[in-house]
C-alpha cells in the first residue's frame, strides 16, 4: 500500500511487515525518514505522519553538511562522499548561457520534487521481454517520484516497486534529457539504501571459480567497502546481494536485518559507505570503473533494480523474503514444466570431451532407469570442439561424434521418458573456428593490442548487432531443427581488452544482448528451459533469473565443499534455482572420497542432478541412486517450494542442518550434513522451526522407514533426533510428514 499524507508530502510504502517512509521538505527535496519492521500490532493506519520534524541531526562540523538523506544523492548536491548520480552537462541552457563564462563541463545535478504517480505493472531496465508469466503473475503498484533539476532539463525519476507480501521494495531509476545536449553520466547507482545509523555488521560473499558463495561477515569500518565485479558476467569473485544490520543485535532467526541484491549482470558495484556521522548508506548499481553513459538529447535511460528489504526475523528471515520473491516473482514459468524443477542427468564429468553416439545412449538409458527426467549433454558436441582448445562459434553438430545427426540420441531420450538438454557457450569463440577464421574482427579486443586468450577463447563482441544477430540465428536454428527442451548456457572466461564498437557502453550492453538472446528464444520456444552456468557460479544474480530456470551452482561437486558454497548461496537465492549434481568419488576437483549418502544428501538440498559416470557405478550403486531420486521425487516439493531455516550453521557446528517447511506445514524435510568433527564433540539436536505444535509428525528416511515421530511442540522444543556424535562425513535427510497421533 502507498500512501500520501499531502499536507506533509509524506511518502509511506506499508509493506506486510516493514514500512519504508520519506518525504519531500521545504525546498522540494526528496528527504529518507524510515525504514524498518513494523511494530508487532501496527495497522494500516499507522504510518510517519511527517509533522513531527523528525530530522536526522546534521553535524557540527562546517567540514561535514553532506549527511542528509537524500533518497538520490547527486554529485553537485554531495561532493566528498558516494553518489547516486554524476553527470555533466557542456553547457547552460540557451537563456542563461550569456549571464557567466562557462566553469564547464558543469558537473551538478540539483533535483527537486516536480510529480509524483502510482502505477500499475511498471518495469526496471533490463525486464525480460520473453512473455512468459512468474508464478505470481498479480499487478503490482510502483511509484514514480520524478524530480527536475533546477537549471537544466534534466530529470530522474525513483521508482519503488512494491511486493509487499514478500517485504520487498524493487528501486531503480530513470534518466531522462529533454535538452538539446548531450549528457554525460559519470556514474549511476540504481538507487541509495540508508540505513539506521549504527548498522554496520555486513554479510557478503566471495570466492572463485570452485570456491563460490564464501561468507563472510564484518564490521563496517568507517569509510568505504566496495563489493563488486568487473566483468561482462556476474562474476566469481563477488556476488551482487548484502545483508546488513547491527551488530550483536541479529542471529539466524531473529533481530532486523537488511538486505540488498541487484539484479544485473553487467558490472556492478555495491558500495557500503560508512560515514564518521554513523550513517550508513548501501549504494547498489553500474560498476563507475571505465563507466559511461551518453545520454542524447531526448534520449531516456532506465537503470535495473535494487531489489531491497527488511526482516525482524534475521538472517534466515531476509534469506526467506528472498527465496520467496524469486520463487514466486523472478523465475519464469514456461508452458510444459511443472513447479518443480526435474532431476537433471549432465554427462561432463562422466565423459568430458570424449563424447559419442554410442556412450551417450548409454548414459541416457541408465539415467532414465534410475530415475532422471532431463538428459543434458554438455560441452564437445559441435564443430572441431574435440577438446577446449578448438570449435566455440560453430554451433553446428559433429558428424564425428554424432555420425547421424543428434536426432537419433534426441529419439532415444524422449524414448525413454526424458526431456533432451544441451551445452552452449555463445558468447565465446576459439580462435581454431570457422567463425573467427571468417570474422576475426568480431571479437573484444583494441586494434594493434594482444589479444589475451583465456582458456584458449576470446569474448564475441556483443556491442555489434550483427554478433548478437548471428548467434541467435545460430541458437534458433539449433533449437528449430531438435526437439531440444533445454539450454545450458555457459561463459567460461572472464574479459581482458573490453574495446568494441560499442565502446564504453560494453560493461551494460554485453549483459542486455545475452539478456536479449535468451528473451527472444524463449519467445520463439516458450517451452524452452535455461540453466545460467558461468565456469560454475558466476552468473547467478536477480537480472538472469528473470530469464532462466536455474543456475549451475559451482564446479566444484565435491559434497564436503558444497555443504559451505550451498549455506553461502543460500543467503540469497532459493533451492529450487540451485542445481547440484551427484558425482564420482575421487572427486574430480578435490580428490576427496565422500560416501554416496553425503553426495545426495548435499544434492538434495537444491534441485537434484547427477553427474557421476553411470557406466561406472555397480548395478547395487544404481539401485541406491535409484531409491535416493525417487526419495527426492517425495520431498521435491519441499526442498524446492518450502521456507528454508538455517538450523545450524557451518562455520558455528562444523556441520549444516537444514530444514524446509511448507507453508502449511504439513510436509517439512531435515537435513544433516557433518562436515567437521573432534572425538567427543557434541553438537546439540537442532531445533526445528515453523511447524504445526500440536500437529505429529513421522519423519521418514530415504527408504520411507520411519525412524522417528515426535509432536511439532517437541520438535520445536528439545529437538531432532539426536545425530550430535556422528562424525565426518555423516547425513541424513528426512521427510516429515504430518500423521494422526
Ligand atoms: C564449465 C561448466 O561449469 C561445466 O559444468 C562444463 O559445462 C564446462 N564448462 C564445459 O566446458
Amino acid at each position: 500500500m502507498i500512501d500520501f499524507n499531502a499536507a506533509t508530502r509524506t511518502f509511506n510504502l506499508i509493506l506486510a511487515g516493514s514500512v519504508y517512509a520519506f518525504q519531500v521538505d521545504g525546498e522540494g527535496r526528496l528527504v529518507h525518514l524510515a525504514w524498518a519492521p513494523r511494530p508487532a500490532g501496527a495497522t494500516d493506519d499507522d504510518v510517519i505522519d511527517g509533522r513531527n520534524g523528525f530530522k536526522a541531526a546534521d553535524s557540527v562540523a562546517s567540514f561535514e553538511r553532506q549527511t542528509r538523506r537524500d533518497e538520490f544523492l547527486t554529485f553537485g548536491d554531495v561532493t566528498y562522499h558516494e553518489v547516486s548520480l554524476k553527470a555533466s552537462f557542456a553547457s547552460l541552457p540557451r537563456d542563461l548561457a550569456a549571464q557567466e563564462a562557462l566553469h564547464g563541463p558543469i558537473r551538478d545535478v540539483r533535483l527537486r520534487y516536480a510529480s509524483h504517480e502510482v502505477v500499475t505493472d511498471a518495469q526496471p531496465g533490463l525486464a525480460p521481454t520473453h512473455g512468459l508469466p512468474t508464478s505470481d503473475p498479480s499487478p503490482r503498484q510502483t511509484l514514480r517520484v520524478t524530480l527536475r533539476d533546477t537549471v537544466q532539463p534534466f530529470a530522474v525519476t525513483l521508482c519503488y516497486r512494491l511486493t509487499p507480501e514478500h517485504d520487498i521494495l524493487e528501486r531503480w531509476c530513470e534518466l531522462e534529457n529533454s535538452g538539446q545536449e548531450a549528457v554525460t553520466v559519470e556514474a549511476l547507482n540504481f538507487a541509495v539504501l540508508h540505513l539506521p545509523k549504527g548498522a554496520t555488521e555486513l554479510t557478503s560473499v566471495y570466492g572463485n571459480w570452485a570456491r563460490e558463495f564464501t561468507t563472510q561477515r564484518e564490521r563496517l569500518p568507517v569509510g568505504i567497502r566496495v563489493i563488486e565485479q568487473r566483468g561482462l558476467q556476474t562474476g566469481h569473485f563477488a556476488n551482487p546481494f548484502f545483508l546488513a544490520n547491527w551488530p550483536g543485535q541479529a542471529w539466524e532467526e531473529c533481530g532486523p536485518v537488511y538486505f540488498g541484491a541487484l539484479a544485473f549482470s553487467g558490472s556492478w558495484r555495491i558500495t557500503a559507505e560508512h560515514l564518521a556521522s554513523g550513517d550508513v548508506r548501501i549504494h547498489g548499481g553500474y560498476n563507475p570503473f571505465d563507466f559511461r553513459l551518453d545520454l542524447e538529447p531526448g534520449q531516456r535511460h532506465v537503470t535495473p533494480a535494487w531489489v531491497c528489504g527488511v526482516s525482524n526475523a534475521g538472517w534466515g528471515g531476509a534469506s526467506r523474503r528472498l527465496h520467496a520473491f524469486t520463487r514466486q516473482r523472478v523465475l519464469p514459468r514456461a508452458p510444459g514444466w511443472s513447479e518443480e524443477r526435474p532431476v537433471l542427468y549432465n554427462s561432463w564429468e562422466a565423459t568430458y570431451f570424449d563424447l559419442s553416439q554410442a556412450g551417450q545412449v548409454e548414459l541416457a538409458r541408465k539415467a532414465a532407469a534410475i530415475g532422471v527426467e532431463l538428459f543434458c549433454v554438455d560441452d564437445g558436441w559441435f564443430g572441431a570442439r574435440r577438446s577446449d582448445l578448438a570449435g566455440l562459434g560453430d554451433w553446428v553438430v559433429s558428424p564425428e561424434v554424432f555420425p547421424g545427426g543428434l536426432n537419433p540420441l534426441i529419439d532415444e531420450v524422449r524414448r525413454l521418458g526424458m526431456r533432451f538438454g544441451i551445452w552452449v557457450e555463445p558468447e565465446m569463440v576459439n580462435p581454431d573456428s570457422d567463425l573467427y577464421r571468417q570474422h576475426p574482427d568480431w571479437v573484444l579486443h583494441f586494434p594493434s593490442r594482444p589479444r589475451t586468450e583465456a582458456r584458449a577463447q576470446l569474448i564475441l563482441d556483443f556491442g555489434r548487432p550483427e554478433v548478437v544477430a548471428y548467434i541467435y540465428d545460430a541458437l534458433d536454428r539449433l533449437i528449430s531443427q531438435h526437439a531440444i527442451d533445454f539450454i545450458k548456457w555457459d561463459m567460461n572466461r572472464n574479459v581482458t581488452e573490453p574495446g568494441s564498437t560499442a565502446g564504453q557502453a560494453i560493461w551494460r550492453r554485453h549483459a542486455a544482448a545475452v539478456y536479449a538472446i535468451m528473451d527472444r528464444l524463449r519467445r520463439a520456444h516458450p517451452h524452452l528451459s535455461i540453466e545460467s552456468c558461468s565456469g560454475g557460479g558466476a552468473r547467478i544474480d536477480l537480472g538472469i533469473l528473470t530469464r532462466t530456470d536455474q543456475f549451475w551452482t559451482s564446479d566444484n561437486t565435491d559434497a564436503f565443499d558444497r555443504i559451505r558454497i550451498q549455506e553461502g548461496c543460500s543467503l540469497a537465492y532459493p533451492a529450487m534455482a540451485m542445481e547440484a549434481w551427484v558425482t564420482d568419488v575421487p572427486n574430480h576437483q578435490t580428490g576427496r572420497i565422500s560416501p554416496l549418502s553425503l553426495r545426495f544428501d548435499v544434492a538434495m538440498r537444491g534441485a537434484l542432478g547427477i553427474g557421476a559416470n553411470l557406466n561406472r557405478l555397480s548395478q547395487a550403486e544404481l539401485d541406491e541412486c535409484a531409491g535416493y531420486i525417487a526419495f527426492y521425487k517425495r520431498i521435491r516439493s519441499v526442498v524446492q517450494q518450502g521456507e528454508l531455516y538455517r538450523l545450524q550453521r557451518l562455520e558455528e557446528y562444523g556441520a549444516s542442518a537444514v530444514q524446509y517447511v511448507l507453508s502449511d506445514q504439513r510436509e517439512a524435510v531435515y537435513s544433516l550434513a557433518v562436515r567437521d568433527h573432534q572425538i567427543d564433540q557434541h553438537r546439540p539436536p537442532a531445533v526445528l522451526k515453523g511447524l504445526n505444535p500440536s500437529a505429529t509428525y513421522s519423519a521418514l528416511d530415504h527408504r520411507g522407514q520411519e525412524v522417528y515421530r515426535a509432536s511439532g511442540f517437541e520438535l520445536m522444543t528439545q529437538g531432532m533426533i539426536d545425530d550430535s556424535g556422528k562424525g565426518i562425513g555423516y547425513s541424513r535427510t528426512l521427510h516429515l510428514v504430518q500423521v494422526e497421533k
